[in-house]
């Protein structure tokens, strides 16, 4: 059964091991995605209540009163398809949004995904240090 929480407190690094950030060249540590979790403003989690396993999660790192920039969203593999990934981003959006400004970027694909939930498309510029994490 998949309980969604929103206390990042309430897990811990062990239940992060294995599966997240697909796709990644340097995927953070569970140490470190723990630790990213915490210090967002919101973090909403799906969890499998009989494992305690985080399934996963949407964040939204904190821009101040008017804006808000979300960052991660990933529901691992097995999990996929059941509602879930869209359940986390209106619970998001329940918490922050009526901001001025909620952004994100993701791949093409994914438009639609965002779309249903009531995103607009557009451009965006960014800056990565994809190998920071492995420094
Ligand atoms: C994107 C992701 C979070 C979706 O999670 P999910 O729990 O499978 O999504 P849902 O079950 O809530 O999907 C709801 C709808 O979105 C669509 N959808 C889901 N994933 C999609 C994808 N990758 N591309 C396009 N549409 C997608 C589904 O087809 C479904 O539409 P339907 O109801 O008309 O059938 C998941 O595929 C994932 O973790 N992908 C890898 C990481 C990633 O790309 N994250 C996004 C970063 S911006």
């Amino acid at each position: 059964m998949i309980e969604y929480r929103e206390d990042p407190g309430v897990i811990s690094a062990e239940k992060l091991v294995g599966g997240f950030f697909e796709g990644w060249p340097f995927p953070p540590s569970p140490e470190l995605h723990l630790a990213h979790l915490r210090s967002a403003e919101v973090a909403v989690l799906a969890v499998n209540a009989e494992t305690e396993h985080g399934r996963r999660i949407r964040d939204a790192i904190g821009g101040g009163a008017l804006t808000c920039f979300t960052p991660l969203l990933e529901v691992l593999p097995e999990y996929r398809g059941r509602g879930i990934g869209q359940e986390l981003v209106r619970r998001l959006l329940a918490r922050i949004g009526d901001r001025y400004s909620i952004d994100l970027v993701c791949d093409p694909g994914l438009v639609p995904f965002y779309e249903c939930l009531g995103g607009v498309p557009g451009t965006a510029m960014m800056w990565r240090n994809r190998d920071a994490v492995a420094r």
